[in-house]
């Protein structure tokens, strides 16, 4: 009886679930400096499940780095990550495998590699993490890459296809594994607004569907509208604000405001290399003219 077919999910999936009880992710005394560069300073927040989280901030906040340390990839100078209450920078590699599997990674560069095609790309961390046989594989890329839309792409090379392309395929590797929590690094930088709104759906529609934990970094301010159901803005090391996306547009913080409106003046400096340059350029500022006079 069809009844009494039992259907075998695959030992990835079964892993990649939370199953703490408590939040997906929870940062606690995160410091980070590269040399006297004070990057993170004593970060901690939890990430409930099942809800977008965008972090927003200037070039060079440390966004990345807040991401590295979040997914493993650098070891940060104290503190701690715990991924569905597992250290990801544990001792134990069997700890950090475990905590490893509950998450897909979708990188600023897209990262595919060059020699192998987008199917392959995505087969990468299921052939790393499972023991499934081939045929299991390719039918779980081929799902994948139908499910952003890139079903027709499978045997091109990443030099072969778009930007936007290259960003849904690097998103089908990101959740080959159906991790329990996504990380996303400006998913949409580079790309036209008709293609932003296509990887805003394809981050939206899987958390609130599947019940997915999506961290998002991200400038673009339609998305933020669109997708967050928190945002947090990064500077000097510290969040200055943490809300709904209402609440951010509501902020009278000069902080948040100026970042909001894009506007060159206020707290948030320019960045020094531009000052420099634009002091070699056209003479000190009336400010710094004006500072400067006894
Ligand atoms: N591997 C590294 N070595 C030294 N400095 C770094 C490294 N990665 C990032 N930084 C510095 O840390 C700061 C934050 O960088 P990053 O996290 O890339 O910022 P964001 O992603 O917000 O643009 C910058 O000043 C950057 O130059
Ligand atoms: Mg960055």
């Amino acid at each position: 009886m069809s009844g009494n077919v039992r259907i075998e999910l695959p030992q990835a999936r079964k892993d990649s679930h939370l199953r703490s009880g408590g939040p997906a992710i929870t940062v606690r005394n995160l410091d980070k400096s590269y040399d006297d560069n004070h990057v993170l300073d004593d970060l901690s927040f939890d990430f409930e499940r099942g809800k977008v989280y965008v972090i927003m901030g200037p070039s060079g906040c440390g966004k990345s780095t807040l991401l590295r340390q979040m997914i493993g990839a650098e070891h940060p100078d104290a503190g701690e990550v715990l991924i569905d209450g597992i250290d990801i920078h544990s001792n134990s590699r069997r700890l950090r495998d475990e905590a490893r599997r509950k998450f897909g990674v979708l990188f600023q560069s897209s990262a595919l590699l060059n020699g192998l095609t987008v199917a392959e790309n995505v087969a990468l961390p299921i052939q790393r993490h499972t023991d499934l046989p081939q045929s299991t594989i390719d039918l779980m890329v081929k799902l994948k890459l139908e499910l952003v839309g890139m079903g027709n792409a499978l045997d091109k090379y990443p030099y072969e296809i778009s930007g936007g392309m290259k960003k849904r395929a690097g998103l089908a590797r990101a959740i080959a594994l159906d991790p329990a929590i996504v990380f996303y690094d400006e998913p949409s930088a580079g790309l036209d607004p008709v293609m932003i709104g296509v990887i805003d759906k394809l981050i939206k529609d899987p958390t609130s569907k599947l019940g997915i934990t999506s961290v998002v970094i991200t400038h673009e301010m339609p998305s933020i509208f669109r997708i967050a159901d928190e945002v947090l803005m990064l500077w000097n090391g510290r969040f200055v604000f943490r809300g709904t996306p209402e609440a951010l547009r509501n902020s009278t913080d000069p902080l948040v405001r100026q970042f909001l409106k894009g506007d060159p003046e206020g707290p948030i400096g320019a960045p020094r290399q531009l000052s420099e340059l634009s002091e070699r350029l056209i003479g000190p500022s009336a400010r710094d003219a004006r500072s400067a006079t006894p």
